[in-house]
């Protein structure tokens, strides 16, 4: 092939190059460079020439080469920045919009009870316990002077687990009192063991469970309790306490709070305690009715005796309160099985901002 032959067939393929897309430049390449391509045919035909003629063809030959493979790549660079800026155009983000309202989760009504409760017995001194929700039946009936033949043993009150034979079940605990029992184990043990003990002061919300479902009652349900043990605690602590934490929970702070004589196996003397309310409209503090809230009463002395703390020396009082219930009766919620149904719409209504702990100093 002559030079004016390779200079006209250079032009041609540049100009073709120059206006070829992402797969028509594959293709050109294909055909110009590749194994069977133009200049590799090329190449081939400098084998049957004198060796002036080859050096000249050749280098003839190379030089297109680099001028095809210079087109290609500069063409391709150019479809490349293109497709780039097209890219960025299309997933451009506009920064001045406003943000979109993400649907965010909301903390949950009992949730934000045990904060409040937190907060109002913290300001008070206590401190927050746990307990396991599967205890022995000792901790859960036997310690806390309830009598084997007590009602609430019954399986049709109680959810026992299996036991091996020859040993007591394990029960889901139905209440939260086999932590009263826990704690004043360990009180005891570090006193017996020589440890300088604070009096107990404590709080303890929980899951607790009952064979009962209905619309107020769920097998599964919350309560927390309260305990004081120390040398010098009596009966007027407790009232304190709870008409306390009762004004301050309710925000109501001249909420009537009555007591009324009881009975429960592990205190003596027993209270339930009431508040005022007006039982038509609903409204708490207000009217002329009463509301019962919650169990109390000194702690009993067989109970302080059963963990081996004395009870000549040593005197308390607890108290238990179903967290459902004064959280309904705070948020005027009606039906307790909403709690458990994690319908978003109701969380979102009767949910709290996650971010905005229960504090007294706002007001709880
Ligand atoms: N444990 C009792 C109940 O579940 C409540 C209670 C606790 C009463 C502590 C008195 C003292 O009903």
């Amino acid at each position: 092939m002559s030079g004016d032959d390779l200079k006209l067939l250079l032009e041609q393929a540049e100009a073709e190059i120059s206006t070829a897309d992402a797969a028509r430049i594959e293709a050109l390449r294909v055909s110009l460079l590749g194994k069977n391509g133009a200049v590799t045919n090329l190449l081939k035909s400098l084998g049957g020439m004198e060796p002036e003629a080859r050096k000249e063809a050749g280098a003839r030959i190379n030089h297109f080469k680099t001028q095809i493979t210079d087109a290609l790549f500069a063409r391709r660079a150019v479809l490349d920045e293109a497709a780039l800026t097209a890219r960025l155009a299309a997933e451009r983000v506009d920064v001045t919009q406003p943000p979109r309202p993400e649907p965010t989760g909301t903390l949950h009504p009992l949730s934000r009870t045990v904060e409040e409760i937190a907060a109002i017995f913290g300001a008070m001194g206590f401190v927050l316990k746990e307990g396991p929700d599967i205890e022995s039946d000792w901790n859960n009936f036997s310690a806390l002077n309830i009598p084997s033949h007590h009602p609430a043993r019954a399986m049709m009150d109680t959810f026992y687990l299996q036991a091996a034979p020859n040993e007591r079940p394990a029960v889901l605990r139905t209440h939260t009192s086999p932590v009263q029992i826990r704690t004043m184990l360990e009180w005891a043990a570090k006193q017996a063991a020589g440890e300088p003990v604070a009096p107990i002061r404590i709080i303890v919300p929980g899951r607790t469970f009952r064979a009962d479902h209905d619309a107020t009652h769920s097998p599964m349900f919350h309560q927390f309790e309260g305990l004081v043990i120390g040398p010098d605690i009596t009966l007027a602590h407790l009232k304190g306490c709870l008409i306390d934490f009762l004004r301050a929970f309710f925000g109501v702070p001249s909420l009537p709070v009555r007591f009324r004589a009881s009975y429960f196996p592990f205190t003596e003397p027993s209270m339930e305690v009431d508040i005022g309310w007006n039982k038509r409209t609903g409204e708490i503090g207000a009217g002329t009715d009463w509301l019962e809230i919650l169990g109390s009463g000194m702690v009993h002395p067989n109970v302080l005796a059963n963990v081996g703390i004395d009870p000549r020396k040593y005197q308390g009082f607890a108290f238990g309160v179903g967290l459902e219930r004064i959280t309904m009766l705070k948020h005027g919620i009606n039906d307790l099985r909403l709690f458990y149904e994690s319908d978003i719409r109701w969380l979102r209504h009767y949910g709290f901002a996650a971010l905005s702990p229960a504090s007294l100093h706002e007001g709880i």
